[in-house]
């Protein structure tokens, strides 16, 4: 386990603006403890309470919690409901002509979906999978852009009760192909392609690249989206375009009622293997963390126009485009585009056309628009915003800054909101009218998140002090298991050198003298890139299933805009190459990289040596590669190194 050390923070805080603390929907530091103490005095009654309250019961439940199978928790687990309806059909009588989502494509048209409309269309949509033989426990496979038939897939995998599990559109033929194996899908939902900064992407080809691939006799349907209309046919008898699968449906479906446990979804992410691990979802329990999320961070008000940028692909695009929202009621942008195009003021202009309240997306992002376009946010009229959002990764407090006075002109708070694809839903966040806001911290765990700071042994460490953050109690959102794999669900996040008992993040963090938690970063070999989580493991693997490399390790390196960048230590079975030889080699298997994985973990540089340093059991010695790729002099102890010449061959860039 790596040695931890605490940062010092700054201790200049932000407190609500008394105009926002007055409408919140939490207003007060007290307001906020009380609900803690609520959750600390009767935890049971504490989440039995807001299940009732916030979900539609098919069937109530009379079970709060089972923990009789640690880690393998069960909430709610006699109750009968669909997410679906939970999204859809409840808003039908209230408000079926509000508008839930206002979809702009990357060249600017823009297309309303009523929840009456949206309700019609997944209806249709499901009825059209059941036509296909798909039901409740089926895996699904969801490749496509972001669209509001997106949406319309995943709702109507939830109404009928089978699993989806999206696959992010910027992933590979190959990264596809592992993921519809893994999940034995019984069907992929795609389109022909996904246009993105004025360039029209095919996926159609992928799916087909993937399915050519074998050990998928799984996958009986294919249903294609028609995106642009200019790429691919329907060629087998196994696809079928989704215009002419919905063209004679009902547009009433009555809703597969699923257990509280049934999963809604798995969702693939990065660890510290080379496989990623499919992340199993519930459906009460996840859809209670994103509702109260929405309320209790979101501030949701009926009036908000909410959008978070991120990609359906994501877990932030599940819940909190796909489901948080249309389960409180809200109106949501979803943009198909990326924030530079047509301009760096892209985003900017969607917050002024469309009035946009509460505004989510990633530091990466964030920076990224600071560098092209420091002062564009004052050429636009943002003064809708009320509430700013952050998620994905650590923000610094110069990104953070800018993001308060320019964007929010210092009226919107911004929630810093820690959490991962396995907790389902915010973990870590500032109740907005509640918690004073330091830059860089995502301050204290929602009520009920009983999070804390353990050290190596599992003992909990003073304020000050850095170790590793764990969440102490299960909770309603957490992740079920591990898809096909419960056994690396236990090991991986409920530990034995931590006493088997506590869910282990795989973060390390401290707690500064005000108890404000501050994310260090990763303990484990996972590198967050553009706030993706990618597995060094993963792209090692992928280099090595080249024909040219015999060895290859991968470290992070930070990076101004993409937080880390991917450095590869790479040993070919040949000789080392030089000049325009190691420059070509290099390039080759850059673009290698992006055939297996997909373009986000093409390594943005490549080093070649005669051999990686390791110890003298052979083990490489990550730390030296660390320092190496950050241009560090070595200080570490190397001792213990077996060939201490390869450090200064590998210190040489290509270029
Ligand atoms: O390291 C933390 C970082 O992203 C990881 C989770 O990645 P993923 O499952 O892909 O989900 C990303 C979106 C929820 C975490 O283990 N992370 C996420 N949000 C933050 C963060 N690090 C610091 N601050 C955050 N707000």
């Amino acid at each position: 386990m790596p040695a931890i050390k605490s940062i010092l923070h700054g201790s200049e805080t932000f407190p609500p603006d008394a105009a926002f603390v007055e409408q919140s929907n939490l207003a007060g530091l007290a307001s906020y403890h009380a609900l803690c103490a609520e959750a600390e005095r009767d935890y049971e009654n504490f989440w039995g309470n807001l299940a009732k309250e916030q979900i539609l019961w098919h069937k109530p439940f009379t079970r709060v919690l089972d923990e009789s199978n640690h880690p393998f928790f069960k909430w709610f687990d006699d109750g009968q409901l669909n997410i679906s309806y939970n999204c859809l059909d409840r808003h039908l009588v209230t408000q079926p002509d509000k508008v839930a989502i206002i979809f702009e494509a990357d060249d600017g048209k823009v297309t309303r979906s009523t929840y009456r409309d949206l309700h019609r269309r997944v209806c249709q949509f499901a009825n059209g999978l059941k036509s296909l033989d798909v039901g409740k426990g089926d895996r699904v496979i969801i490749y496509m852009p972001m669209s509001i038939e997106a949406i319309v897939a995943m709702q109507a995998c939830a109404r009928i009760g089978a699993i989806h599990s999206v696959v992010f559109g910027g992933f590979s033929a190959k990264s596809l192909h592992e993921r519809i194996v893994d999940a034995g899908a019984v069907a992929v939902i795609s389109a022909d392609e996904q246009v993105r900064g004025g360039k029209s992407i095919s996926l159609k080809s992928a799916v087909d690249e993937a399915l050519s691939m074998g050990g998928v006799d799984s996958v009986r349907s294919v249903v294609i989206y028609q995106r642009s209309g200019k790429d691919s046919k329907c060629h087998t008898t196994r696809d079928v375009w989704w215009h002419d699968l919905i063209a004679d449906k009902d547009d009433t479906y009555e809703p597969e009622w699923v257990n509280a446990e049934h999963p809604l979804f798995t969702l693939y992410t990065s660890g510290s293997t080379g496989k990623p691990k499919g992340v199993q979802h519930s459906s009460a329990g996840y859809l209670l963390g994103t509702l109260l999320s929405m309320k209790w961070i979101f501030d949701y008000k009926p009036a908000d126009i909410f959008w978070c940028t991120a990609d359906v692909g994501w877990v932030t695009g599940h819940s909190y485009v796909a489901y948080g929202p249309l389960a409180m009621g809200a109106t949501q942008i979803i943009f198909e585009g990326v924030p530079t195009y047509p301009d760096s003021g892209r985003f900017w202009k969607i917050i002024q056309d469309h009035k946009v309240t509460t505004f989510y997306t990633a530091p990466t992002a964030i920076r990224s628009l600071i560098k092209s376009g420091p002062d564009l946010p004052g050429q636009f009229d943002l003064s809708s915003l009320r509430l700013l959002g952050s998620v994905g990764e650590p923000i610094n407090p110069e990104a953070w800054m800018w993001y308060y006075t320019v964007v929010g002109q210092s009226r919107c708070p911004i929630v810093d909101t820690w959490w991962q694809t396995e907790t389902g839903s915010h973990m870590l966040a500032p109740m907005p009218g509640a918690v004073p806001l330091k830059p860089g911290s995502c301050t204290f765990p929602l009520p009920g998140i009983m999070a804390t700071i353990v050290d190596e042994t599992g003992h909990e460490v003073e304020n000050g002090k850095g170790g590793f953050l764990v969440i102490k109690r299960p909770f309603p959102s957490l992740a079920r298991t591990l898809w096909g794999d419960p056994e690396r669900f236990r090991k991986t996040y409920f530990p034995q050198d931590l006493g088997g008992k506590y869910y282990l993040a795989g973060d390390s963090a401290s707690r500064d003298l005000d108890g404000y938690f501050w994310i260090m970063g990763r303990i484990d070999d996972v590198l967050n890139v553009s706030g993706h989580r990618l597995g060094t493991m993963e792209i090692e693997s992928a280099l090595v299933s080249n024909p040219l490399v015999a060895e290859a390790a991968v470290v992070g390196k930070p990076h101004d805009i993409k937080g880390e960048a991917i450095i590869a230590f790479v040993v070919l079975k040949g000789i080392r190459p030089h000049g325009e030889d190691a420059h070509n080699i290099s390039v080759s298997l850059r673009e290698w990289v992006t055939k297996e994985i997909g373009p986000i973990a093409r390594p943005d540089e490549i080093r070649f040596g005669d051999n990686l340093p390791k110890t003298r059991s052979g083990k490489i010695m990550r730390r030296l590669l660390r320092a190496i790729a950050r241009g560090e002099k070595i200080t570490q102890d190397i001792s213990t190194l077996e060939n201490p010449a390869i450090l200064e061959q590998l210190q040489q860039p290509i270029n």
